[in-house]
């Protein structure tokens, strides 16, 4: 068999090839086979010397023709393979399948919660109202009734700002408790309030499962003519209610905070019901302490111009995050601002 008679039977080969390959794979080898580096028509061109020296134009350009052939017809195959593919994934598609929901995120746990304690005293005839972060030794602490160098700073571990305004470097802090918005608010404003003011406060602490450095607080203030102990009773009651369920008892005792008198904390029950179970996850006493309150202090009416013989109040501070860990059922407070996706997701 002379070279030409083999380019013919090469190409007669390739055709039958081209026919049996069924994908890109099979196409590729056949390239590969055919006009790759060591492919049967690059090889026999490679051995142009022993053909005859009168034949070897003709054979070059034939063999260089033949190569070009099979690199044209596998290009054009892989073009109607690849529309294929499309075509067949176009056809695959089943439009009354139900979509793939997308991903959604959701409000912080802490937001949530936070809502929906002021949904409740809004739905109480509260307003809702925020203040700083940064704060004044004046309203966290002095306005309240907390002078400089009284023992009950230490309730609050403090941290201090610098501040170039201020030639006092005790001045500035990150406020401790969302309390100085009673001090800021009535200042500003005259009876009768009715306020609820969420927001974040700061402590020099360590943590641990119960304590943050950083948490929300809600505080509430009513101030108005004959405003009594009853009053605040009631309505922390209903609020209590509303959180915790209608069965849920609500138990005040005596507590110290300088800016109220009498100051009070508040529990809620956690009786063991008929099969012996806490109506509370993983807490195991019968009371559990929820908030701090009290009828504001006479001094700190009298520190914002009001006249404590005219005008009373109630005022109680608590911690949201709290409240959502009794509730809920979670077991560390740090869980709120870790940002882990696995708790965040239980709260969508
Ligand atoms: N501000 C107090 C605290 O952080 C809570 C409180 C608020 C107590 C209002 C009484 C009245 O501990």
């Amino acid at each position: 068999m002379n070279v030409f008679e083999e380019l013919t039977q090469i190409q007669a080969e390739f055709q039958k090839d081209l026919k049996l390959a069924l994908d890109l794979e099979q196409l590729d080898h056949l390239k590969i086979k055919y006009i790759g580096r060591s492919g049967v028509v690059t090889t026999l061109l490679r051995s142009i010397s022993s053909v005859k020296k009168e034949d070897r134009p003709k054979f070059g350009s034939k063999a260089n023709q033949l190569k070009s052939e099979i690199s044209g017809l596998i290009a054009e195959k892989i073009d109607v393979f690849k529309n294929d593919t499309d075509l067949r994934k176009a056809e695959n598609l089943d439009v009354t399948l139900p979509g793939r929901t997308p991903v959604i995120g959701s409000l912080h746990p802490t937001t949530q919660i936070v809502q929906e304690i002021c949904d409740i005293f809004v739905s109480l005839g509260f307003s809702v109202i925020e203040g700083p972060e940064i704060e004044f030794d004046k309203y966290n602490f002095e306005m309240l009734n907390i002078p400089k160098g009284h023992p009950a700073r230490d309730m609050w571990s403090t941290m201090w700002i610098e501040n170039p305004n201020h030639s006092n470097t005790n001045s500035t802090l990150l406020r401790t408790h969302t309390s100085p918005m009673q001090a800021r608010f009535m200042e500003a404003t005259s009876p009768p309030i009715r306020i609820v003011v969420p927001g974040k406060c700061y402590r020099y602490e360590a943590t641990d499962s119960t304590h943050e450095w950083h948490f929300y607080q809600i505080e509430g203030l009513v101030v108005d003519k004959g405003i009594n102990f009853a009053n605040l009773k009631g309505t922390l009651y209903e609020f209590a209610k509303r959180i915790f369920g209608n069965d849920r008892k609500v138990r005040f005792r005596c507590d110290y905070f300088p800016f109220v008198e009498p100051g009070v904390d508040m529990s809620i029950s956690n009786f063991k019901d008929s099969e012996g179970k806490r109506p509370i996850k993983g807490r195991d006493e019968d009371w559990i302490e929820i908030l701090g309150a009290g009828m504001v202090h006479p001094e700190v009416l009298k520190g914002v111009g009001y006249d404590p013989d005219i005008y009373t109040g109630f005022a109680f501070g608590m911690g949201p995050e709290r409240i959502s860990m009794l509730r809920d059922g979670i077991d560390d407070i740090r869980h709120f601002y870790s940002n882990d996706l696995r708790f965040l997701s239980q709260f969508v």
